[in-house]
C-alpha cells in the first residue's frame, strides 16, 4: 500500500461523507509458496500476505444501514439493511463480498452497527491473488471494529470463508481468508487447515518472492474448482476418511486400487501435495532454498499432470522461471488454477536478470504480455 493510496482512500470517504475523517482498514491479498487443494482436504498451506492490499475507510453510522462506495467501479454505490435477510445485488457484483460478510455477522451477532465504507485496492482481480478474500476479510474486520466484536483474526476468516461458500457461491478452503487476516511481516504462514493451527515460517533475507502474473484470462473456475472438490471427496470415501489429507504416502500407495483413475490422480496430488508442503516449510525454516525449490518443481508437475489445472502459458512460464533459477529457488503456479500467477522464490539479486528474460520470451511464445509483481510477505488485516 502506498500514501497515494490511503490519501485517495481518505479523500473519496470525506467527499461522499460529509467530510467526516474516516478510520482505514488494510486487508492484503496472498501468494501461496506451496500447498495447492490441500486446504479443503484438511492438509497443509504455506502463503504469505503480500504488498497488495484493499483499503476500506469507514465510520459507524447511527442506524442499520451500510452504505458503500467502490472507488476502483467509478464509485459506484450500494446501500442496504443489516438484518438476516440481506438480498444479492444482481447488477453489482463486486457488493455481494460485502453484502456476503454482513450477512453471515448479522446471523452470530445482533444488533449489528451500520457504517459507511469506501472501498479500493490494488490486488490484482481474477489473478489468484485473493482479491475477494482481502475484500471479505477487510470488511469483516471493519464490522467487528464499529460493533465492538473484537473478533479474533480466525474468526475474521471463517466469517468471510462462510460468505464466499454460501452467499457468493464458490467453495472455496479457508487458506485465503485465513492468510489475509493472520499474515506475517516477513514470514510465510504454515496452516493446518484442518485444526487452523499456524506457525511462522521466517522467509531468508537475501531471497525474493516474485509474482507473474500469466494474464491468461481465467476460465470455469468455479465450476472445476467444485469438481475438484468431490473428486477429493470421492476419493477420501474410497480410503474410509472424512478429509484427503488424513491419509498419508503410504495408506495411499496400500489402498489406491480400485479408485477410478480420474480420482487416483486427484488424491496422488493431494496427498503428495500435503508432504511437500510440511518439508518445504521445514527446508525454508533451514534456509534451504534448493530442497525448496525442489518442492516447488515437483508441486508444478503434479498440479500439471495429476490435478490438471495449470494451462500451456503457465507451464512456459513455469519452465522458462525454473530453468533460469536452477538450483537456486524453484517456481510453481499458484493459486486456484485456470490460469493466474506463477510464484517464484529466488535470491534477490537474480530478480533482475530473471525479469528480463520472461520479458523477453513469454510474449514472444504466447502472445500475452505478462505483468510482475515482486512482493514482500506482510501483515493480514490491521487497522491503519
Ligand atoms: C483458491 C481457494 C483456496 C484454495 C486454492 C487452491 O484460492 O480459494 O481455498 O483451495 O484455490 O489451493
Amino acid at each position: 500500500m502506498n500514501n497515494t493510496q490511503l490519501k485517495n482512500v481518505t479523500d473519496i470517504f470525506k467527499h461522499h461523507f460529509d467530510g467526516v475523517e474516516p478510520q482505514v482498514v488494510c486487508a492484503p491479498g496472498r501468494v501461496n509458496i506451496i500447498g495447492e487443494h490441500t486446504d479443503y482436504n484438511g492438509g497443509h498451506v504455506l502463503p504469505c500476505a503480500i504488498n497488495y492490499q484493499t483499503l476500506i475507510s469507514f465510520s459507524a453510522r447511527n442506524d442499520q444501514e451500510v452504505h458503500v462506495v467502490a472507488a476502483d467501479y467509478d464509485d459506484e454505490q450500494d446501500r442496504f439493511c443489516i438484518d438476516d435477510n440481506i438480498a444479492h445485488n444482481e447488477d453489482k457484483f463486486w457488493s455481494n463480498y460485502v453484502r456476503g460478510v454482513v450477512s453471515v455477522m448479522a446471523q452470530h451477532y445482533p444488533n449489528l452497527v451500520g457504517v459507511n465504507m469506501v472501498i479500493s485496492g490494488d490486488v490484482p482481480q481474477g489473478a489468484g491473488l485473493s482479491s475477494s478474500a482481502a475484500l471479505e476479510v477487510g470488511v469483516a474486520k471493519v464490522i467487528s471494529e464499529v460493533s465492538s466484536l473484537a473478533l479474533s483474526n480466525q474468526t475474521l476468516a471463517l466469517i468471510s470463508q462462510q460468505a464466499e461458500n454460501e452467499f457468493v457461491g464458490c467453495q472455496c478452503g479457508i487458506m485465503d481468508q485465513l492468510i489475509s487476516a493472520s499474515g506475517n511481516a516477513g514470514h510465510a504462514l504454515l496452516i493446518n487447515c484442518e485444526t487452523l493451527a499456524t506457525a511462522p515460517i521466517s522467509l531468508p533475507d537475501n531471497s525474493a518472492v516474485l509474482i507473474v502474473n500469466s494474464n491468461v484470462k481465467r476460465g470455469l473456475v468455479d465450476s472445476e474448482y467444485n469438481t475438484r472438490r468431490k473428486q477429493c471427496e470421492v476419493a477420501a470415501k474410497h480410503f474410509g476418511v472424512a478429509l484427503l489429507c488424513d491419509i498419508d504416502i503410504d495408506t495411499f500407495e496400500a489402498g489406491k486400487q480400485g479408485l477410478a483413475n480420474v480420482e487416483l490422480k486427484r488424491a496422488r496430488h493431494v496427498v503428495y501435495e500435503n508432504h511437500r508442503t510440511l518439508d518445504a516449510a521445514d527446508a525454508l525454516s533451514k534456509g534451504d532454498i534448493k530442497a525448496l525449490g525442489d518442492l516447488m518443481r515437483a508441486s508444478h508437475a503434479s498440479m500439471k499432470d495429476d490435478f490438471e489445472i495449470t494451462t500451456p502459458e503457465i507451464d512456459y512460464l513455469v519452465g522458462v522461471l525454473n530453468e533460469a533459477i536452477g538450483d537456486n529457488g524453484g517456481a510453481r503456479m499458484t493459486g486456484g488454477g485456470f490460469g493466474g500467477c506463477v510464484v517464484a522464490v529466488l535470491p534477490s539479486d537474480q530478480v533482475a536478470s530473471v525479469c528480463e528474460l520472461i520479458e523477453s520470451r513469454y510474449f514472444e511464445k504466447t502472445g500475452i504480455k505478462e505483468s510482475i509483481y515482486l512482493s514482500k510477505a506482510c501483515q493480514g488485516v490491521h487497522i491503519l
